[in-house]
């Protein structure tokens, strides 16, 4: 499991081309907040209503216009950010069940994610980077993707598949 000094240095590490960042599971908006000088755009999605409604509510978030905060399931809000991106982008799936709070159709959809977004990159034509945090639960815990199912969906959009530190890397 990556500190939050890791997890930003790595996203800055692997965004470092990138204008834009697309994170699934907002929660407290820590990282966006953390990143919100290293992109022109930061776009983040949280299915539980109340977590939304705290991130997006800060003031901070008010100043900070070039952080969208959006509410929903990944699944379908994902699909509607991926059709007005028009640029190459760095993605951080963060989106699972965390034990408390509202519980999606599963409890990671960090399959259904990586999908839609390499379907996106390879039909425009657009790079991406995609982060997939917390791998030591998929495969284990019921309701997460095997490992197996990640690495086949990379090597069908023939992409490299790394785990590294508890987290995937898909580029
Ligand atoms: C581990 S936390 C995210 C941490 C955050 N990315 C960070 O770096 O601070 C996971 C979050 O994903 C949310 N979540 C769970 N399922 C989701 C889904 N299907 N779509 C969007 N968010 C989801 C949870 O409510 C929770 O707030």
């Amino acid at each position: 499991m990556l500190s939050d000094l890791e997890r930003v240095t790595l996203i800055r590490q692997y965004g470092q081309p990138y204008d834009v960042f697309v994170e699934t599971g907002t929660a407290g908006g820590f990282t966006v907040i953390r990143l919100v000088n290293d992109f022109k755009r930061l776009v983040t999605i949280e299915l539980d209503y109340d977590r939304y409604v705290v991130v997006a509510a800060r003031e901070f978030m008010l100043q900070n216009t070039n952080i969208l905060p959006l509410f929903g399931d990944s699944t379908r809000v994902l699909p509607e950010v991926l059709s007005f991106l028009n640029e190459s982008a760095v993605f951080w799936l963060d989106a699972h069940y965390v034990g408390s709070g509202v519980r999606g159709e599963v409890d990671s959809p960090a399959d259904t994610e990586l999908e839609m977004i390499l379907k996106w990159s390879k039909n425009n034509g657009l790079d991406c980077a995609v982060l997939i945090d917390d791998a030591r639960f998929f495969g284990h815990d019921p309701g997460w993707p095997t490992m197996f199912r990640l690495e086949r969906l990379a090597k069908d959009y023939d992409r490299q598949f790394v785990l590294q530190d508890d987290v995937i890397r898909v580029t």
